[in-house]
C-alpha cells in the first residue's frame, strides 16, 4: 500500500467525522453515464434545453424526449465497489454521511443509511397537478407522459437547472459540511452549484479535503487519489482496517 493511502487512512481515523460528497463518477462503474466526462450525457444533449426548468415549463416534451437516458429500470443497476466501500466506512463508524448529487439511489442500495440526495431522486415521478406519484420505471408512455388520474404533466423528483434544491437536503448537506473534519469529494467535476460549494464550506471550517477522481477537479486539495473510485475506496477501507487493528491491539 502506498504511503498516500496510509496518510489518508490515518487522517480519517484521527480526525473522525468524515463526510463524502459524491457525483456521477461514483456510479460510472455501475454503467451509468456521467454528464461531463468523455461520452457523458451533456456531450450529446445541451442541458440548457433538455434539463432546464424554464424549458420544461414551456415544453416538457424536450425533457421527456430523452427519457430513455434518464428514466431507466434502476432496479437493474448494481452498486459498485465504490458505493459498497462508502457503506462499509459508515458501518465502521468512520463516515458520518454521504451527500450525493446522484439521483440513482445506488448509495442506499449499497447499504449506506445516511444519504442526502441534494439533486433529488429519479425513482419518483410526480404529477404536477394532483401530486400522484409514480415509481420509475412504471411511468405512463408518452412524450411527455400524462397522469393517468387527472391528465396533468409528469415530472421526475429531480432538480433541473434553474430550480431550487430541496431545502431540507441542502440544509442538511451544508450542516454536514460545516461540522465534518474530513470531506471525501468523489467523482464530481464540481461544476454545478450549490453542491460544488460544499467542499469550500468544509475547508473554511477547518476540514481536510480528499479528492478521489480520475481527473483532478480541485487544484488545491489536501490529498488527491487519482484512481477510479471503485479502486481507490476499497483500498482506503483496507488501509483503515489495517491501521485500526494496529491501534486496537
Ligand atoms: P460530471 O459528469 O460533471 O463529472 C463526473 C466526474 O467523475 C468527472 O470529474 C470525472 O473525471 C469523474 N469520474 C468519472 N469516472 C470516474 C470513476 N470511475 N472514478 C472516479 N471519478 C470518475 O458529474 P457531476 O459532477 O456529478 O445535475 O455533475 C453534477 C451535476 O451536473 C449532476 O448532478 C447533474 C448534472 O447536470 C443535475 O441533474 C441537476
Amino acid at each position: 500500500m502506498d504511503t498516500l493511502y496510509e496518510d489518508v487512512a490515518k487522517l480519517m481515523i484521527e480526525r473522525k467525522r468524515c463526510v463524502a460528497l459524491t457525483g456521477a463518477g461514483v456510479s460510472a462503474e455501475s454503467g451509468i453515464s456521467t454528464f461531463r466526462s468523455r461520452g457523458g450525457l451533456w456531450e450529446k444533449y445541451d442541458p440548457a434545453v433538455y434539463a432546464s426548468i424554464e424549458v420544461f415549463r414551456r415544453d416538457p416534451s424536450k425533457y421527456w424526449s430523452i427519457r430513455g437516458d434518464f428514466i431507466r429500470d434502476y432496479d437493474s443497476y448494481q452498486p459498485n465497489n465504490a458505493h459498497l466501500a462508502l457503506a462499509e466506512l459508515e458501518k465502521m463508524g468512520i463516515l458520518q454521511s454521504v451527500v450525493t448529487q446522484n439521483i440513482d439511489g445506488l448509495h442506499t442500495k449499497a447499504g449506506s443509511k445516511r444519504v442526502i440526495e441534494v439533486h433529488g431522486t429519479i425513482r419518483e415521478i410526480n404529477c404536477l397537478k394532483c401530486r400522484k406519484q409514480y415509481i420509475a420505471p412504471h411511468v405512463p408512455e408518452g412524450t411527455p407522459p400524462y397522469c393517468e388520474s387527472c391528465g396533468g404533466v409528469l415530472k421526475p423528483n429531480t432538480v433541473l437547472f434553474g430550480e431550487q434544491l430541496p431545502p431540507d437536503a441542502l440544509m442538511n448537506a451544508q450542516n454536514e459540511s460545516l461540522i465534518c473534519n474530513v470531506m471525501l469529494v468523489i467523482g464530481t467535476s464540481a461544476n454545478v452549484y450549490p453542491a460544488a460549494a460544499l467542499p469550500e464550506l468544509a475547508l473554511q471550517h477547518g476540514a481536510a479535503i480528499v479528492e478521489v477522481n480520475i481527473e483532478r477537479a480541485f487544484p488545491s486539495v489536501d490529498y488527491y487519489l487519482g484512481e477510479k473510485a471503485g479502486t481507490a475506496l476499497p483500498k482506503l477501507v483496507d488501509e483503515i482496517r489495517k491501521q485500526s487493528s494496529y491501534s486496537i491491539s
